[in-house]
């Protein structure tokens, strides 16, 4: 007997059944709204212009030094990154009081800076939004935090950010704890605080003396502007916040399978820091040893070149008005079916993806009735919809759609099993993930 018999099954992720099913099914026309990326008209994963020409420069580049890294990765790229994040002026930067690691991805930043606070500053609780991107659960649960606690955030029977009662949750939490707040379009609500309500949640996270895990895996797709959606965090750096910023790059580079993201560290003294990158680097060297070169080289390239970097920064804003035209598109259509409810919620939301709202159950009928799949939580990806795949549309099962999948040829057929759904199968228990 295999010393493996005793390891049990687990639940695969509810994302990876659905990916599953979709590629499964045979049917031909069949399309896939539950995927993270941005999707071309064809349905192909999109790739950025300047990064193709970037990595190719890189892959060829005989002079370029490609010695081992060190266990902080590439000092151009956390140079770069870290820049775009906190912007050129950052008086974090110029007082030396910021520094980061490079890391696999947003999702390794996450994991990185959790191991930290558990082994260094002995946190054991973590206050996630209700609902919450699913990875923040695990990764806090492996960085070994006791405590997997929610703060109140999305309304699902209002469709909207319950700002009263995040506030309320947060003047509760139990102390000391860890908060993360992700920057710009919330997973899965896609749905994000004003700049005013911003300012009120960082007045509660000093008063109660939080530490901020900030994440920003969109940058410059929620609004179409870099700077705008780094807003949050500029705004916790001038307010004298200690924090870790996990920046994932992965959606705003249109990558795919590589992975890359960056972990910022602010502080209050410039002299913690060597103490910092030295227990940072020993936590790394544990988790996977050391990060790639390749990808770092082709986002530092793009980002310290002034004109592939106003390039960069206009394919940004064309995913972005792309999302947007779809989401009012999509509102359109469903309020001219006279779909039952309120759709103003899908214009107010930001990013690439929308959350239309469903219930569980209006998701599987939409799932099993018109192959529509989306996650539980409501997302879809609204790049995903297109041309080719007018018939069957895959939605993850949280709900959560694709903003950049959705085009003009599939969007009425989206909008009437939206709209037949909702008559079919009423809202008795709006849940969410
Ligand atoms: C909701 C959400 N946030 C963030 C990310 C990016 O994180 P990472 O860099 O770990 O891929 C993804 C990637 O799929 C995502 O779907």
């Amino acid at each position: 007997m295999s010393i493996f018999s005793q390891v049990q099954i687990t639940d695969s992720i509810e994302m990876i059944k659905i990916r599953d099913t979709y590629f499964d099914d045979t049917f031909k026309n069949k399309i896939n709204l539950e995927q993270p990326m941005f999707t071309n008209e064809r349905g192909d994963v999109w790739r950025m212009p300047m990064v193709h020409l970037a990595e190719k420069v890189i892959t060829f580049d005989d002079i370029l030094n490609k010695a081992c890294l060190p266990v902080l990765g590439l000092e151009s790229f956390r140079d770069a990154a870290t820049k775009l994040l906190l912007g050129n002026e950052s008086l974090a930067l110029l007082e030396g009081r910021a520094f980061s690691a490079q890391v696999l991805s947003g999702t390794n930043g996450l994991r990185v800076a959790a191991e930290f606070l558990h082994k260094h500053l002995n946190y054991k609780t973590v206050y996630i939004s209700s609902p919450s991107w699913r990875n923040y659960d695990y990764v806090f649960r492996s960085a070994k935090f006791e405590n997997i606690l929610y703060y109140s955030y999305w309304n699902i029977s209002t469709r909207s950010l319950n700002i009263e009662a995040m506030l309320r949750d947060l003047r509760n939490a139990r102390t000391p704890a860890v908060v993360v707040l992700q920057v710009c379009a919330h997973s899965p609500s896609s749905y994000d605080p004003t700049k005013a309500q911003w300012m009120e949640i960082a007045n509660v996270v000093k008063e109660k003396n939080l530490f901020p895990v900030l994440f920003s895996p969109f940058q410059g797709i929620a609004s179409g502007d870099v700077d705008e959606d780094a807003w949050v965090v500029r705004y916790f750096v001038s307010n004298g916040f200690e924090f870790f910023c996990s920046q994932a790059l992965g959606k705003n580079f249109a990558f795919c399978n590589e992975r890359i993201g960056n972990l910022v560290c602010v502080t209050k003294n410039s002299d913690v820091i060597t103490n910092l990158k030295s227990q940072l680097a020993l936590i790394i060297t544990g988790l996977y040893s050391r990060p790639a070169l390749h990808v770092a080289s082709v986002v530092t390239y793009i980002l310290n070149d002034p004109q592939l970097y106003d390039e960069w920064k206009e394919n940004i804003k064309a995913m972005y008005l792309k999302c947007e035209k779809v989401r009012i598109n999509l509102r359109q259509a469903l309020e001219k079916l006279g779909t039952p409810g309120r759709w103003a919620h899908i214009t107010q939301q930001r990013g690439m993806f929308a959350n239309i709202g469903l219930t569980k159950e209006q998701i599987v009928y939409l799932m099993n009735t018109h192959h529509v799949y989306i996650r539980i939580c409501g997302r879809i990806n609204l790049s995903a919809v297109n041309a080719n795949n007018l018939d069957f549309v895959y939605i993850r099962i949280c709900g959560r759609i694709n903003l950049s999948a959705v085009n003009a040829n599939n969007l009425d057929f989206l909008a009437k099993a939206i709209c037949d759904t909702i008559k079919s199968v009423p809202a008795n228990a709006p849940q969410c993930c």
